[in-house]
Parts: structure tokens; sequence; C-alpha cells
């Protein structure tokens, strides 16, 4: 039951998140900072809510894990069609994990079309190029349905956003972005510990190497330059 519930309780989550972050990504669009730094930071308690739902499921034993394994049977968080949304709004684009939607066509058709579309940190990036930024165009006209890769000049341009005033308007959506990062990141790493103490080394049901395939999601940082930038400021 108690699964059951967090599994739903995170799905409603993601929805809101998702939610939040499309706004903040038109806002962008729209050269609306303000608004979009409301929607961000909205996200941020909202990710504080989501983060504490892991606490029940935190001290899963594997023997309870087992005792209602099976009738998840192949059933996995591969198919939560609402984190793939969060994911690639985060710049996690692949069109391989469209797959497991195929079986529901109207998800599948939506995440197609958000494969296609900028994410919310491809907004920021052209937001900061059209303030003057130099802003690579292999960064601003990069294949959307792919993963973003990190650039050493969108780094040099935090750095130099961090290095100007502290109070300013763009070193603000830095820091809003920067939260969201880092609570991303402690979603993965909770689901990771979490299912490290219930499973350990075995397959997940969804068919990954279980433990190995998350700790290498975990392992990615989020908006990559706002964290290496840091370094050179
Ligand atoms: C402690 C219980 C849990 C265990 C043991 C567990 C295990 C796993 C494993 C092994 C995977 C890799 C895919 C696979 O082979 O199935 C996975 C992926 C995933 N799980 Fe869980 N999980 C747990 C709880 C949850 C909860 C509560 C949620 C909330 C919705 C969730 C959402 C996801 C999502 C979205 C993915 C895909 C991650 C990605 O694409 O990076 N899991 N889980």
């Amino acid at each position: 039951m108690v699964f059951l519930v967090t599994t739903q309780v995170m799905e409603l989550w993601f929805t809101v998140l998702v939610h939040e972050w499309e706004t903040a990504a038109r806002a962008l669009r729209e050269d609306e900072l303000p608004r979009a730094l409301d929607a961000l930071r909205r996200s941020r308690r909202e990710l504080d809510a989501l983060n504490a739902s892991w606490l029940p499921l935190a001290g899963l034993t594997p023997a309870q894990f087992n005792s209602y394994r099976g009738a998840l049977g192949e059933g996995s968080g591969f198919q939560s069609a609402m984190y793939r949304r969060l994911e690639f709004l985060l710049g996690e684009k692949s069109a391989a994990m469209l797959v497991p939607h195929r079986g529901t066509p109207r998800a599948h058709a939506e995440l197609e079309k958000a494969l296609h579309e900028p994410g919310l940190y491809d907004e920021a990036l052209r937001f900061l190029a059209r303030r003057g930024h130099p802003v690579p165009p292999s960064v601003l006209d990069r294949d959307l349905s792919r993963r973003y890769e990190p650039s050493e000049q969108v780094e040099a341009v935090w750095a130099e956003i961090y290095r100007g005033d502290q109070r300013g308007e763009e070193v603000r959506l830095g820091e809003a972005l920067t939260d969201v990062g880092e609570l991303v990141w402690r979603w993965r790493n909770d689901h990771l510990t979490a299912t490290r103490r219930a499973m350990g080394s075995k397959q997940g049901t969804g068919g990954s190497a279980g433990v190995a395939w998350l700790e290498k999601r975990a392992a990615k940082s989020v908006f990559p330059e706002l964290w290496t930038a840091r370094g050179n400021v």
C-alpha cells in the first residue's frame, strides 16, 4: 500500500513540476524573467515536498519488497510518462525512452512532441543569448531531440554572470536553476538509495541492471555548466 500510494503521490508532483517548468520555459521565451523566476521558486518548494515523500519507503527491506515484487511484473518507473516529460524538460532527452510508451498512443504522442521541443535550459540559454551573452550557435541550434551536452562557452557565460552583480537578475536565474538541479539530483539519489536498500544488485523489473543503471543516472549533473562554472568565478 505504501509503495502504491508513494508512486501515485510522486506522479502527481511530477505533473505539477512539468506544469511549473513549462510555465517558466514559456516565460523565458517571452522575455518575462520575473514570471519565470516565480514558477522556478514555486517548483523549489514542490521539489522539497516530492523529496519528502521518500521517507515512508526509505527503509524498505529486501524481504518486504520481495513480498510484492512479483505483482509488479514488468511494471517499472520506465512507464512513467510524466517523469519522462520532466527529464526531457531538464535536457535529458532520449528517443529510446519512448519505447516503453508504445502501448499508450496518447502518452507516446505527447512525449514525441516534447522530445523535439526546447527544454527549460534551452529557453534559459536562448534568453541569455538575446541579452547579448555569447552562447554559441552550436548550442542555440542544437538537435533538440538529443541529450543536452555541456559546452565550454556556456560555462564561460555563467562564470561571467556569476562574477558580476550578485543581486542581478541573471544571477537569480542561475541560482533558481541551480536549486532545481540540486533537488532533482537529490530525488535521483534518494531513489537510488531506497532501491539499493530494497533490492541490492538485482535486476530491475523494467529490465535494466537496477542499481548499476540508476547510479549512472544519479551521477549526472542537471544544468551541468551551472556547476562547473563555479570553479572559474
Ligand atoms: C524502493 C522502491 C523502489 C525500487 C526498488 C525501485 C527500483 C527501480 C529500478 C531498478 C529502476 C530502473 C528501471 C528498471 O529496471 O525497472 C527504477 C526506475 C524508475 N523508478 Fe523506481 N523504484 C522504487 C520506487 C520508486 C518510486 C516510489 C517511484 C515514484 C514514481 C519510482 C519511479 C521511478 C522512475 C521514474 C524510474 C525511471 C528513472 C529514470 O529514467 O532515470 N520508483 N526504479
